[in-house]
């Protein structure tokens, strides 16, 4: 990777979130993730694509620590979360994961009301004095994940009743319930229909207003749409990284232009 251009060249480095130097990620002797270095943006989504099994959502699992629940998972280098390495001792990650929240592949609402799906973050990290503080929350967390609309009058109802595109949304709702300034998707739109997909991009384009998103895609159109900054990853190496149209268009490295065009992967 000693051919990649100089990271600073490619990013705002007044306005870097997240950054990453030399992470190295094994599952027993698996070496699953290669010296990445990359930089995170605030107010912008970066997509991470590449082909099956090239360590997208291992990577994306180490910003927010969620690799320490696997036993077999060894971290090495840092994750600087604005300037502070999120692997230090004395980070807690339960309070860092309300700072850099998550959404998976298959929405997986609690089995618990719409309004108890929104509200059991803040209430764990005591983000509501009383119960109209709490309404509050509820309230702006899912007009923010552009479903209020559809619940308002339903809060009292399951979120596994609602269908795969609402509970989606319901999902990155309860995700931001925490007050996040990082939100970590994994292919978010992949169980989804194509009306729901592009809901949940529009929504992913109003959330850059205010958070830093990360998004495993596997879709080439997706991240195209989607993204401004995007991470190329093959065989655990980050191998390009780059503004999203110049990736599209003017890749640098033969492996992703291989990708792109369909060669591999
Ligand atoms: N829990 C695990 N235990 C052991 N090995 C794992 C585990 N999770 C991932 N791996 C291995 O790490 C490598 C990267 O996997 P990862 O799931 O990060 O890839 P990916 O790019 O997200 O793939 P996909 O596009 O299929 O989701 C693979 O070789 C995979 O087999
Ligand atoms: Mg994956």
């Amino acid at each position: 990777m000693n051919d990649m251009r100089p990271l600073e060249r490619i990013v705002d480095t007044d306005n870097i979130k997240i950054s990453a130097k030399g992470c190295q990620v094994y599952y027993g002797d698996t070496h699953a993730i290669k010296d990445v270095n990359v930089e995170i943006e605030g107010n912008t989504v970066t997509a991470f694509i590449g082909p099956s099994g090239c360590g997208k959502s291992t990577f994306l699992r180490c910003l927010n620590r969620m690799n320490d629940t696997i036993d077999i998972c060894r971290v090495e280098g840092e994750i600087l979360l604005d300037g502070e390495n999120i692997y230090d001792r004395s980070v807690d990650p339960v309070q860092l994961r309300a700072k850099v929240g998550m959404v998976f592949q298959k929405p997986n609402p609690f089995p618990k009301s719409i309004y108890d799906n929104i509200a059991y973050g803040p209430r764990i990290h005591g983000l509501a004095r009383t119960k109209a503080d709490l309404d509050v929350i509820v309230e702006k967390s899912l007009r923010r994940g552009a479903i209020w609309n559809e619940v308002k009058d339903r809060l009292d109802k399951p979120g596994t009743g609602l269908s795969g595109g609402q509970q989606q949304r319901l999902c990155i709702a309860r995700a931001i319930a925490t007050e996040p300034e990082v939100l970590l998707m994994d292919e978010p739109c992949s169980a989804l229909d194509p009306i729901a997909t592009s809901q949940v991009e529009e929504l992913i384009d109003e959330l850059r207003e205010q958070y830093s998103v990360v998004i495993v895609t596997h879709s080439m159109q997706q991240a195209a749409r989607v993204s401004q900054k995007t991470a190329f990853f093959h065989l655990g190496n980050l191998v390009e990284f780059g503004e999203t149209g110049q990736i599209f268009t003017k890749p640098q490295d033969p492996r992703t232009e291989s990708y792109i065009s369909g060669k591999i992967g």
